[in-house]
């Protein structure tokens, strides 16, 4: 199958899952992530190794990156916040693993208890210890730089403080890196210029886009991110999602919405739009009192709509 021109890699199961005010359990989680795959998703955000204690609803996050494993085609992505998450993530065989590195010192201290510099710290001897695995057991490791457009602790995030960490994690070999609106704070205008000043220090490791739709403007900031170069984009089902650690943090920009945008654009997703409505009705039924979001899957295609070629 040709690749499509945008990557979309579903981030409900990890960001969505860790916010909601309901448990899912882990094998409806199964049945979702294989729902989604079904609907084209080749990139699945499935879980994050963090302590229970904090996140009860990633316990069970080493079966489900097993689960994902056995999907054929899938990239099965975890999120861990340091050496140990690394190592559980190592144990269970995830392709991709990402770090969140805030650019806001005060998120960076509530989210992980480190500076950014610590944290970038852990980033490295994670890719040291990489170094030290065979070939075939060496995941991809992102470096995600998160409050990079505004944080709901610090306030405004200096820009040159966003280039210096995403340039500091390019440099200690992380294979892509990402910017994050973890608050919902970014405008499309920010988006271009920071990405732009990003991707001038960093070239082509910058990769990925993840924006909360907090404001309204997640689909505003993804194709104002698109316009500027960037080809990999995080949504989740739903418009689920949040940092528990930030406060004020919503849902993430909506998947649903997200392809159906591109897809009328003609610029193709690989995601079959009457799939992704079907796996949206997996998410619904396993947890039905949770807010779901999304216009498209409530509204239906347009009369006669046809997805890009
Ligand atoms: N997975 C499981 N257990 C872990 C762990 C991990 N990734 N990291 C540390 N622990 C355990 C330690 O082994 C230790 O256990 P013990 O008390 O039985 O000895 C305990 O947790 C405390 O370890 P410490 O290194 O002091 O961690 P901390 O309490 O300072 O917490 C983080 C630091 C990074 C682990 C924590 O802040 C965290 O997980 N943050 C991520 C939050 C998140 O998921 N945010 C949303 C996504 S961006
Ligand atoms: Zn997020």
């Amino acid at each position: 199958m040709a690749k499509p021109d945008v990557q979309i890699c579903e981030v409900g199961p990890r960001d969505g899952l860790q916010n909601a005010q309901h448990l899912m359990p882990t094998a409806a989680k199964k049945a979702w992530i294989s729902a989604l795959a079904a609907a084209g998703l080749t990139e699945i955000e499935v879980g994050s190794f963090v302590p229970a204690r904090l996140i009860p609803a990633m316990a069970d996050t080493g079966e489900i990156v097993a689960h994902g494993r056995s999907i054929p085609g899938l990239t099965v992505v975890a999120l861990a916040p340091n050496v140990k998450g690394f190592q559980r993530a190592l144990e269970a065989g995830a392709h991709k693993v990402t770090f969140p590195v805030s650019a806001s010192r005060a998120h960076s201290q509530s989210n992980v208890r480190m500076s950014p510099e610590e944290m970038i710290a852990q980033v490295k001897q994670c890719i040291a210890l990489r170094e030290t695995l065979p070939a075939d057991r060496r995941p991809q490791i992102e470096g995600a730089v998160a409050t990079a457009f505004g944080c709901t602790l610090q306030g405004s995030v200096p820009e040159d403080d966003v280039v210096q960490f995403a340039t500091m994690l390019a440099e200690a070999g992380c294979d892509a890196v990402a910017l994050a609106d973890t608050v919902g704070y970014a405008n499309p205008a920010q988006v271009k210029r920071v990405f732009r000043r990003v991707r001038e220090s960093i070239g082509g490791k910058l990769e990925g886009a993840h924006f909360h739709n907090t404001r309204g403007l997640g689909l505003a900031n993804a194709l104002a991110a698109y316009e500027e170069g960037v080809r990999n984009f995080d949504s989740s089902m739903g418009g689920l999602g949040g940092c528990p650690f930030a406060p004020g943090a919503s849902g993430n920009v909506i998947t649903e919405d997200l392809v159906f945008m591109f897809e009328a654009m003609g610029i193709t997703t690989g995601i079959d739009l009457e799939k992704l409505f079907k796996a949206r009705e997996v998410l619904v039924h396993a947890i039905p009192e949770e807010p779901v979001y999304g216009h498209t899957p409530v509204a239906g295609l347009p009369k006669g709509f046809r997805q890009a070629a």
